[in-house]
């Protein structure tokens, strides 16, 4: 089903929204984004992990045992902490502008919000009798989560990570080492481990699982994502009501593929007065070729297993994604961010390197908080929409990650 008039895109993700629970339809299309574009050797595995997810989040043991790892092992609930010089930094010459507050993703066990999703994956793939995982990663924070949660629930694990990225973030390779991961380089990026990950996984289907790190790839990857990320828009929503007694005007979140996106946006997609805003990474700028900007710059497409925006050229094929947040590098998006972009329902602007390394710096100088140069980019939008906003407008930004990973490469850039 392809649907371009906007006003059918419209209706349909308010029937998405108004399903509540986990808002797919059954196909796992959001609109005509998303999908199982597969050989048929994995629709039936597909079809069991759907399942056994399924069954998973009805399950009250499943969900008590998962309560119980992201307070005691994650440590959640994350803080939302008013910022207050970052929201001084912002006020005009009257003293006016919005209030500023983070959600610190950032304190997660491992440093970023992907253990939300690692760890709930785990332990369905443990109820699938699943002895060994593979995943792939990016900035190493998706690897590092999951060798933990592989530590723990004793999975073998093996992690796919591209030789640049291996080179960037060195730190991260030795946590996952020493955590028990098996890494194995791929020639290229985070595109091309995944592409590897797949692979390896389609080898040994009935022994291994495919722990997806973010919100793209067949369904039910989009959707499994996002729900076990969406406890970051829960816990917001219910921080937001005992800190000022209502719900954030602004939502603001980087947009790498989207899983920190999604996690922060979902609760709220029926809450149509909060705004949702996702930043993407402009790289060298969006008119270099050398960037990350699939929303803005993208076509429709297939890719890993679905319909979404792609950065690709005029015969379809993948262009090479850029951006100084490693984790940003990917020429794909989620579905249902591009499903929110064409409804509108979300807003997406993109910032460059430098005003993302410019927004790092802040942070650290103004609250002592060291971001993850993924984050960064959440952060510096702040620099244009401040300015925008009416006086003591609530703006939760998502820190998804801490930015100890990327600390070298700032300090070499500054004294370059
Ligand atoms: C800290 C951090 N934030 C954001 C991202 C981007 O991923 P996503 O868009 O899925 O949140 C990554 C990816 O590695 C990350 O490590």
């Amino acid at each position: 089903m392809v649907i371009d008039s906007p006003k059918e895109l419209e209706r349909l993700v308010h029937e998405e929204i108004n399903k509540g629970g986990v808002g797919v339809n059954n196909s796992g299309k959001f609109g005509k984004y998303g999908g199982k574009y597969v050989p048929e050797t994995l629709i039936s595995c597909l079809g069991k992990l759907e399942a056994e997810f399924y069954s998973a989040i009805r399950d009250a043991e499943f969900q008590e045992a998962l309560a119980t790892a992201l307070k005691d092992y994650v440590g959640r609930e994350t803080p939302l902490y008013f910022a207050e010089r970052l929201t001084n930094h912002y006020k005009n010459d009257k003293g006016e502008g919005p209030e500023l507050y983070l959600k610190r993703e950032d304190l997660n066990h491992g440093g970023a919000h992907k253990i939300n999703n690692a760890i709930a994956q785990a332990m369905l793939a443990k109820r699938m009798g699943r002895t060994s995982i593979v995943a792939a990663t990016g900035a190493g924070q998706h690897g590092v989560a999951t060798a933990a949660a592989c530590a723990k629930l004793a999975l073998d694990c093996t992690i796919f990570m591209g030789t640049q990225d291996m080179q960037k973030q060195s730190f991260n390779v030795s946590q996952m080492k020493l955590l028990g991961a098996q890494v194995e380089s791929v020639e290229g990026s985070f595109k091309d481990a995944t592409s590897e990950a797949i692979r390896r996984w389609v080898g040994s289907l009935d022994n291994s699982y495919y722990l997806s790190g973010t919100v793209v790839g067949p369904h039910p990857c989009p959707s499994m994502v996002r729900e076990f990320q969406s406890v970051i828009g829960k816990e917001t929503r219910r921080q937001a009501m005992e800190k000022w007694g209502g719900k954030p005007d602004v939502l603001v979140a980087c947009v790498g593929s989207g899983s920190n996106a999604m996690g922060m946006f979902h609760e709220f997609l029926g809450d149509e007065e909060v705004r949702l805003i996702g930043v993407e990474a402009a790289g060298f700028g969006l008119d270099s070729g050398k960037h990350s900007a699939t929303l803005a710059r993208g076509d429709v497409g297939v890719y890993h297993g679905a319909m979404s925006y792609l950065l690709q050229d005029e015969e379809g094929q993948i262009l090479w994604p850029h951006s100084i947040g490693v984790g940003l590098e990917y020429p794909a998006v989620g579905p249902e961010l591009s499903f929110l972009k064409d409804t509108k329902r979300a807003q997406f602007y993109s910032v460059t390197d430098q005003e993302a390394v410019e927004a790092y710096h802040k942070l650290c100088r103004l609250e002592g908080i060291i971001p993850a140069m993924e984050a960064s980019h959440a952060l510096a939008i702040l620099e244009k929409l401040c300015p925008a906003l009416p006086n003591a407008a609530k703006v939760v930004v998502n820190v998804s990650g801490r930015g100890d990973k990327d600390a070298e490469m700032v300090i070499n850039r500054s004294n370059q």
